[in-house]
């Protein structure tokens, strides 16, 4: 193929990662992603179908993605998730998936069928009561024992913790304790601004400072990173598993970004911090060849966190509308 027609942009960098939300519903409703009410929904008829939907995964693949994660919204509460994820599998060495849990016990089966080994798991702390009061849903033990089936199925299983000052950082020690006997990832994220989830710098609990709190109770070494890897990834000596940070404000991850986006809507981003949609599903419902806005959008991205100012409050869509 020539380079021309691969997804390269004007800083080298090259993308084989695609993020494809299935979904703008979900079961949960965390204070900092989604207003109690939910968001308003995109009407059906402006959503891909399956078939539409497979057809953009084939042309990205086609072009040179490799690896393929699945979000939302909660991907699994889309009706044909399963099967979307199974042809997608077809298409890519490797498929991921980022989902709250609530569902992943009926997906088992599927994921080790295709191979689909990591699950990337959002769960911001380990008590129910507060589980409740962040996600205003009452779904903590359905998923603690979701997680705990996964492992013992031998998943590799990644847990996402949103920390919030004041709301759930005195659990970061509590957290660190768990990857001590059990094989399991814990990956700390720094808040990120998105439309009206009332962000604020004092909510943010930047890297250095959970490693300085983890540091002060445990003995821990530096593991290797990969090269587009988001995290900085640590373990407690002898321990079972492992924990990291995700350092999208204080040490964002630009350079090394080989990440795209596709909204639930059928609209593509180069960036989760991009203002700017580029949508794809109107020209393909035309009948015309996608490739040259892919292209366009890809050669569009700006080199650091869509161009913006990420520390001011973003015109943005919310998390959920752009997929996690
Ligand atoms: N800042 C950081 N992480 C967020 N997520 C959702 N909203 C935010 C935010 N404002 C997380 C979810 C999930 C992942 C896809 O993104 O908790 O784990
Ligand atoms: Fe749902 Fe994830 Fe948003 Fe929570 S953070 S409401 S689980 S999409």
């Amino acid at each position: 193929m020539k380079r021309e027609n691969e997804l390269y942009d004007r800083f080298e960098r090259k993308h084989d990662y695609l993020r494809v939300s299935l979904t703008e519903k979900c079961n949960l409703r965390c204070k900092y992603c989604m207003p109690a009410d939910g968001i308003p929904l995109t009407p059906k008829a402006h959503l891909p179908n399956t078939e539409e939907l497979l057809e953009i995964i084939s042309i990205f693949t086609e072009m040179g993605v490799k690896k393929i994660r699945f979000t939302g919204g909660e991907p699994l509460v889309r009706n044909d998730a399963g099967y979307l994820i199974e042809e997608a599998s077809k298409k890519v060495p490797e498929t991921a998936i980022t989902t709250n849990g609530i569902l992943i016990h009926k997906y088992f089966d599927l994921f080790e069928k295709i191979g689909l080994t990591s699950l990337n798991i959002s769960l911001d702390t380990l008590d129910p009561e507060r589980f409740q009061f962040i996600t205003r849903r009452d779904r903590f033990d359905k998923i603690m024992g979701n997680i705990r089936t996964a492992i013992s199925r031998d998943f590799h299983v990644k847990i996402n913790v949103v920390l919030l000052k004041g709301q759930n950082d005195d659990e970061i020690i509590d957290f660190i304790r768990w990857t001590e006997d059990t094989p399991v990832h814990v990956r700390f994220i720094e808040f990120m601004p998105f439309q009206g989830n009332d962000w604020d710098n004092s909510k943010l609990v930047p890297y250095f400072e959970i490693l300085e709190k983890v540091n002060e109770e445990f003995s821990t070494e530096k593991l290797k990173d990969g090269p587009h890897d988001t995290t900085k990834s640590f373990k407690v000596k002898g321990a079972a598993g492992t924990f990291s940070v995700i350092s999208s404000m204080t040490a964002p991850f630009c350079s090394s970004c080989n990440r795209l986006r596709l909204t639930a809507d059928g609209k593509m981003r180069n960036c989760l911090f991009s203002t700017k949609d580029t949508d794809l599903l109107t020209p393909l419902r035309a009948g015309e060849d996608i490739r040259p806005y892919i292209l366009n959008c890809v050669r569009d991205k700006k080199e650091g966190h869509g161009g913006l100012d990420i520390f001011d409050k973003l015109p943005n869509r919310s998390m959920i509308a752009i997929g996690g």
